[in-house]
């Protein structure tokens, strides 16, 4: 028996993508990378453009064929778009050769659904609202050297554009000792170099529960194991980066010194809009209080162009601030309107034709900072 897994998002999505794995992988299931002779097939979806939905839907519309050929086939498509009721209805009753349908908050249920579906040979629909964090499920890695560990879940801060609040959830960190439990336990199969910890907002890892510490704190114990591998993070949000962090970056050689320190504009005046909850005044203070202790550091970033009320005044402030940082990377995005955020009604909503101006504007300015650089 065979599965084939079809990822989209973020690296969250990639991970969860190792657990939907894990968990086949202990029910006798086999990889294989042709989706004709999988029996399972699963689409972990995501959510936060509407460019990546759009694709989803096409190709999940593009399994009808393979069911043909193969009724016995279990179609199963889960992830961010699922999360969200009126979307996986949507592919309940458009779909109709999809076979089970669960948000990411049911991940642990799949083992259930599928033999379910195998008994019953009946569709499902599974829908729970609640963010809960499930230990222990079984996970099979396919990132190389690099092992993803999660540390916290969802995301408690509204940015107007965004999704993932309404997807995810809120936040909640994973207990410090299954985190170093389950890194003790990556670090002696020695077959990994890397360990990226991951949460929508590492900064604020213990918020929710004051005995687990801070990220600052989480880091230090980590880099305090035994064992050789190098530390990495994301993603960091520039409201909440503490003082305590840079210097446990600085102190330990563990750590890799890269951040991406997503900005997304460089006008006080869109962040304002898009409740980013900081000043370009603080973010570049926070650059060059990274920069003063580490001064190698790699720093990327996200860009988000087009915001409703962005006007060329606002996104000559980005392009001015992308050339003072010079960033080792920059992820340019076209603002994409999601259903149920603030932002869909906000007034000033940007043309199609200047967002594609601004993101290229962008790249090409990328290019010239990084060639400068090479020299
Ligand atoms: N939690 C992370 C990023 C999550 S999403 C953070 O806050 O930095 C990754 C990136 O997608 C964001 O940084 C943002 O630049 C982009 N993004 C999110 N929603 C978007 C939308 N509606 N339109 C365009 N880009 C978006
Ligand atoms: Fe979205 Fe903002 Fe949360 Fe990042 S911090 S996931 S951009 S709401
Ligand atoms: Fe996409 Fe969900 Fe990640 S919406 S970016 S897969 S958290």
């Amino acid at each position: 028996m065979q599965y084939h897994i079809v990822t989209y998002g973020c690296q969250m999505n990639v991970h969860e993508s190792e657990k939907i794995a894990g968990i086949l992988h202990n029910m006798g299931y086999t990889y294989t990378d042709q989706r004709e002779s999988a029996d399972i097939i699963v689409f972990n979806t995501c959510a936060i453009r509407e460019g990546a939905e759009d694709r989803a839907f096409g190709n999940i519309g593009a399994l009808k064929q393979l069911k043909k050929q193969n009724p016995n086939k279990i179609i199963v498509v889960c992830g961010c778009m699922t999360q969200q009721k009126q979307v996986s209805e949507k592919i309940f009753k458009t779909f109709p050769f999809v076979d089970i349908i669960l948000g990411t908050n049911n991940l642990h249920l799949l083992e259930k659904l599928i033999k379910q579906k195998i008994t019953y040979k009946k569709r499902i629909l599974e829908h729970l609202e609640s963010t809960n964090v499930v230990e222990g499920l079984p996970c099979f890695r396919t990132s190389g050297k690099n092992a993803w560990v999660n540390i916290m879940y969802g995301c408690n801060n509204f940015c107007t554009y965004c999704i993932v609040p309404y997807v995810r959830g809120r936040e909640v960190s994973r207990k410090k000792q299954d985190i170093l439990n389950e890194i003790k336990d990556i670090v002696s199969t020695n077959q990994y170099e890397t360990i990226t910890l991951l949460g929508q907002n590492v900064n604020s890892y213990g918020n929710d529960d004051n005995t687990q510490g801070t990220f600052a704190n989480l880091l230090q114990d980590i880099c305090n194991l035994e064992g050789n591998f190098k530390l990495t993070f994301m993603t960091s949000h520039p409201k909440d980066l503490s003082d305590d962090l840079i210097s446990v970056m600085k102190e330990n050689d563990k750590i890799i010194k890269e951040i991406h320190l997503p900005v997304q504009s460089g006008s006080n005046k869109i962040l304002k809009l898009m409740n980013r909850k900081y000043t370009v005044e603080h973010y570049e203070n926070l650059i060059k209080k990274l920069r003063t202790s580490m001064p190698n550091i790699r720093i990327t970033t996200d860009i988000i162009v087009g915001f409703p009320g962005e006007d060329e005044i606002d996104f000559n402030q980005t392009c001015e601030l992308v050339k003072k940082i010079k960033y080792d990377g920059i992820f340019a995005f076209m603002y994409s309107k999601r259903s149920g955020t603030v932002a869909e009604k906000m007034d000033g909503q940007v043309d199609e034709e200047t967002k594609n101006k601004r993101v290229n504007f962008l790249l090409n300015l990328e290019r010239e900072i990084k060639e400068q650089k090479g020299k």
